[in-house]
């Protein structure tokens, strides 16, 4: 069932984290389902401004409401990753989404607080929530490109006025986490204090954690191992979800992780496997590694367990 992504929020604040995982195609939706069906947890499907024209944004709809069908178990909401003001029109328009995300955190705060506030008005016209951007997060965003040098952390402050003047229902912060496999060149690592911060100054208010992927070890040997040409690839440690859920964070966006495990899967398929091409015996696998893997982070997060109590929550 798709819910308004408040609920979600209001029954994971300050306990755990709800997983938002990027899908781009059948596979990733199907593995998705399973991973959270078979941990109980109740999730976020992302769709990017890429992925909505990889095929087509209708495709993915199609494929997410025969999911939801499928899965009839599945509480989830609808969300869009970091989209301009055109691409939030075009979701809040559908009228298929739970929430939007406007990502206006390259342009001046005050930029940034306008385009904020008009998605915010249209939204909530809908009954649909925004989720903004305060800060700018290293690594590669959509066709943006931070250096993680010039990352620039979320300011407390400028995030109570932020929130109070946009309107906006959640924030991304940028408290050192970096997009892509490449995290934390630096000693630096998770700025807590910023969370923390925040959370004194806007309690209850729930905030969302970019650039979550924890980048295995393990998988990118694996995947150099049958090919691949990973470089230092670091991530978070998914050991500090809970910490980041008890200041409020209530949304942690994993997609590069999902991107490794379908990589590893593809490489040493076709590598053990030289003669094959039916792409179906690889799909299958990935499927199942995809649904652990889903199992793995919601156990993590603390989401994993909390879908019946969301369940007897939406009743009332
Ligand atoms: O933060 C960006 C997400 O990982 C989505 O990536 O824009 O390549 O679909 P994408
Ligand atoms: P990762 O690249 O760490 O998976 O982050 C994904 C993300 O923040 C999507 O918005
Ligand atoms: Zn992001």
């Amino acid at each position: 069932m798709i819910v308004p992504t408040t609920e979600l929020f209001k029954h994971a604040y300050g306990k755990y984290a709800v997983g938002a995982y990027n899908i781009n195609n059948l596979e990733q939706a199907m593995g998705l389902f399973r991973g959270n069906i078979d941990s109980k947890a109740p999730f976020i499907v992302q769709i990017s401004k890429g992925s909505r024209t990889y095929t087509d944004k209708s495709m993915l709809e199609a494929i997410l409401r025969a999911a939801d069908k499928i899965f009839a178990d599945a509480i989830f909401a609808v969300h869009l990753d970091h989209g301009n003001e055109e691409t939030c029109m075009d979701c809040i328009a559908s009228g298929f989404y739970s929430s939007v995300m406007i990502d206006a955190s390259e342009k001046p705060f005050e930029d940034n607080v306008a385009a904020t506030r008009r998605v915010v008005e249209a939204a909530h016209k809908k009954g649909i929530v925004v989720e903004a951007e305060l800060g700018q997060l290293g690594g590669v965003e959509e066709d943006i490109q931070v250096a993680e040098g010039h990352a620039h952390l979320t300011d407390p402050e400028q995030a109570k006025e932020f929130i109070k003047r946009s309107g906006c229902d959640s924030l991304a912060c940028a408290i050192g986490t970096s997009h892509g496999a490449y995290k934390f060149s630096g000693s630096q690592g998770i700025h807590f204090e910023i969370l923390e911060a925040i959370q004194k100054l806007v309690p209850g208010f729930p905030l969302v954690m970019h650039g979550s992927s924890s980048v295995p070890k393990e998988e990118v040997v694996r995947i150099n191992k049958a090919g691949g040409k990973l470089g230092d690839a670091k991530g978070v440690d998914e050991n500090q979800f809970a910490k980041a859920a008890k200041l409020g964070v209530t949304k942690v966006n994993i997609d590069t992780d999902g991107r490794l495990v379908w990589t590893r899967v593809h490489r040493e398929f076709f590598l053990s496997h030289p003669e094959k091409f039916d792409l179906r015996d690889p799909g299958k696998i990935f499927m199942a590694e995809y649904a652990k893997f889903i199992a793995h982070k919601n156990q993590k997060l603390g989401s994993a367990g909390q879908v019946d109590d969301v369940r007897v929550l939406l009743k009332k």
